[in-house]
C-alpha cells in the first residue's frame, strides 16, 4: 500500500471528531483541494456554507468567503487555516466610504461584489459574485441607478454585458491586473488552437482578448465541455491544480506567470490541520453586521 501523508490522515481523523467540512476555493494550492470536501467558486461556496449540517466549516481560501460562511452559517463555528490571509481587493473600501458614497448618492441601488468585508455588506443593497454580477444587475429596475462596489473592472465587465451604466468604485485585484493584453496576444501566437479563459477582474483589454470570462467554476465547466486540446489561463495560477485533475488529456498555459494571489496561498496543509486541531482561529461578527451582511447576501441568493 502507498504510505499516507500523516498530516492528511490527521486531517481526516480529526475531521471526523469534530464533524467539520473542508471548503475550499479553486486557488487553494492543490494538496488543500485534495482534502476539501468540496471546491467551488466564491457563490458555490457561499451556497454550500449555507446549506451544511456540519457543525464547524473549514475555510481554506480568504477572510472575505469566510466571513460570508460565517453570514450564512452564525450558528457554526467557521474556522480558516491562517487569518492573514485576506483580499487585498476587499481592503480597499470601508463600511465609512459606503455610507458616504450613498450620501452623495441617495437614489442609487448599492451592489457589493462579495470580494468586501461583511461591515462593508452589510453597508449594502444586494451582494454579486464574479458568476452572477451580470444577473444580479438586470434584476434591477432600469430607472434606478447603480453604484457597483468595490471592483471598478468587474463593475465595466457587467456594464459591458448589461449596456447598463454603473457608478464604479476604483478597487481592483493585484494579482489579475497583472496579466497582460500582449501576454493573451503573446500566447494565442504560440497556441493559435487554444481556448483562452479569463476572470472578470481582469482589465477589459484581457476580458475581450479572451473566448471565455467567467467565474472560476464556470472557467471548469466551459473548459470540460470544450473540445481544445489547449487552454491558456487568465487567472490565478492555483487555478491550474483543478483544471489539470479534471482534464488530464489537456494541457495549460498559464497566460502571467506571476498572476499568483500571495494571500490564497498563506493556507497550508500544516495551518489547515492546527485550525481543526484548535478550532482556531475562529472567524467572529457582531450580531448587526451578521444580520445586514445576510439581507444583502440572502437577497443575492433569491435571484441567482
Ligand atoms: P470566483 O468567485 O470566480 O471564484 O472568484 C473569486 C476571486 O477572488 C477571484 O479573484
Ligand atoms: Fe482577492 Fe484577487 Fe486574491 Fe481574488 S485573486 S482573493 S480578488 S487578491
Amino acid at each position: 500500500a502507498v504510505a499516507r501523508d500523516p498530516v492528511v490522515e490527521r486531517i481526516e481523523a480529526l475531521k471526523k471528531s469534530r464533524e467539520a467540512i473542508i471548503l475550499a476555493h479553486n486557488y487553494q494550492i492543490g494538496e488543500i483541494q485534495e482534502v476539501a470536501d468540496f471546491v467551488g467558486d466564491s457563490l458555490e461556496l457561499s451556497r454550500y456554507a449555507a446549506r451544511t449540517s456540519h457543525p464547524v466549516i473549514v475555510f481554506c481560501g480568504v477572510h472575505f468567503m469566510a466571513e460570508t460562511a460565517k453570514v450564512l452559517s452564525p450558528d457554526k463555528t467557521v474556522v480558516v487555516p491562517d487569518l492573514r490571509a485576506g483580499c487585498p481587493m476587499s481592503d480597499m473600501i470601508t463600511p465609512e466610504e459606503v455610507r458616504a458614497l450613498r450620501a452623495r448618492h441617495p437614489e442609487a441601488i448599492v451592489v457589493t461584489y462579495v470580494n468586501s468585508s461583511a461591515a462593508v455588506k452589510a453597508e449594502s443593497d444586494i451582494c454579486c459574485t464574479s458568476a452572477n454580477a451580470v444577473a444580479i444587475v438586470n434584476s434591477i429596475p432600469a430607472d434606478r441607478p447603480i453604484l457597483f462596489i468595490p471592483d471598478r473592472y468587474l463593475g465595466e465587465y457587467v456594464q459591458r454585458q448589461t449596456g447598463r451604466d454603473l457608478l464604479l468604485y476604483s478597487g481592483f485585484c493585484p494579482t489579475h491586473v497583472r496579466i497582460m493584453a500582449s501576454d493573451i496576444a503573446r500566447e494565442r501566437e504560440s497556441h493559435p488552437d487554444a481556448l483562452v479563459i479569463a476572470h472578470p477582474e481582469c482589465p477589459a483589454p484581457v476580458a475581450e482578448a479572451a473566448d471565455v470570462v467567467a467565474s472560476t467554476s464556470r472557467m471548469a465547466s466551459e473548459v470540460r465541455l470544450s473540445d481544445k486540446k489547449t487552454v491558456i489561463v487568465g487567472t490565478e495560477l492555483g487555478m491550474i491544480h483543478r483544471l489539470s485533475r479534471e482534464n488530464p488529456e489537456k494541457t495549460f498555459i498559464p497566460a502571467c506567470q506571476t498572476c499568483d494571489c500571495a494571500n490564497m496561498k498563506v493556507n497550508s496543509l500544516e495551518r489547515l490541520l492546527w485550525a481543526l486541531e484548535d478550532l482556531s482561529p475562529e472567524i467572529r461578527l457582531s450580531d448587526e453586521v451578521i444580520a445586514g451582511a445576510r439581507r444583502a447576501l440572502d437577497r443575492m441568493l433569491e435571484v441567482s
